[in-house]
């Protein structure tokens, strides 16, 4: 595959979690942000660690389709590695992603990777979610949305929830994080992220889920979310929950 010019977020997420698809431009950015910040990986693993379990409470209330938004890189304890029984739609905006993931996931019968914005959820192709959410119209889903809200205004974010919860069915669930204000305390790294991201104080995140009704779990540091064991020892970067449309 042909160099890309430029790094991305997900691959330099790959790289931190010891994957082998991404490129030298990244690994340089992912070196350069932990110049400026520190060592990413545990905070990254235990980001990762979340989505494992938070995506295996949601199949186990008995929902076997998920439609993942900004899927980046689908490796290193993604959804179908967690619930292989489970049909898959991973999607994302960046092409390179799209082309990464579509490679990977060649020939698998229940998992795919195609084009998404989370904030046109029309966009994802019709014929795709067809083919891997059969049931999207009238079974609960799980939306897996991880990774994203930080590069959303609060409008744009609070809308885009609000037509996935009006678009799924009920009974659904979504997996969410939010980014901190972990990297104020380090100036440099957060003027590498760029001018679209959004640090945001945790007592704003409730609010920006609308009508998604948080598990009894809350909305708390992805590593005390149902930790399995004593949660990981990780700066409190990202605050996670597992929302639900109720069922009636
Ligand atoms: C920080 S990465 C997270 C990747 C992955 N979810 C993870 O946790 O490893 C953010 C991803 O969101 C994608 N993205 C950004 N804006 C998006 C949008 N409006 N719709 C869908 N994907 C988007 C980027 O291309 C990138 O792959």
């Amino acid at each position: 595959m042909t160099e890309p010019t430029g790094p991305s977020t997900a691959r330099m997420i790959d790289f931190w979690l010891g994957g082998s698809d991404h490129f030298p431009v990244d690994v340089a950015a992912a070196r350069a942000f932990e110049q400026a910040y520190g060592p990413c990986a545990p905070v990254f693993r235990s980001l990762r660690a979340f989505l494992g379990r938070a995506v295996r409470h949601i199949a186990d209330a008995g929902v076997d389709g998920f439609l993942v938004f900004g899927a980046g890189v689908p490796t290193r304890g993604n959804v179908h590695e967690v619930v292989p029984d489970a049909s898959v739609l991973y999607t994302d905006v960046d092409p390179v992603a799209v082309r990464i993931g579509q490679e990977m996931l060649a020939g698998r019968e229940r998992v795919g990777y195609g084009f998404g914005d989370a904030t046109d959820p029309g966009s994802v192709d019709a014929g795709l979610r067809k083919r891997f959410l059969p049931g999207w119209d009238d079974r609960p889903v799980g939306v897996v949305f991880l990774g994203l809200a930080a590069f959303l205004d609060d409008d744009t974010l609070a809308r885009t929830l609000d037509e996935l919860y009006e678009a799924v069915a009920p009974g659904s669930r979504l997996a969410i994080d939010f980014d901190t204000e972990e990297l104020a305390g380090y100036p440099q790294a957060l003027a590498m992220m760029g001018p679209a991201f959004r640090m945001r104080p945790p007592e704003s995140f409730a609010g920006l889920l609308g009508r998604w009704q948080p598990t009894g779990d809350g909305i708390v540091p992805v590593a005390r979310w149902r930790p399995d064991g004593t949660p990981e020892q990780v700066p409190d970067a990202f605050y996670g929950a597992v929302a639900v449309k109720p069922a009636g």
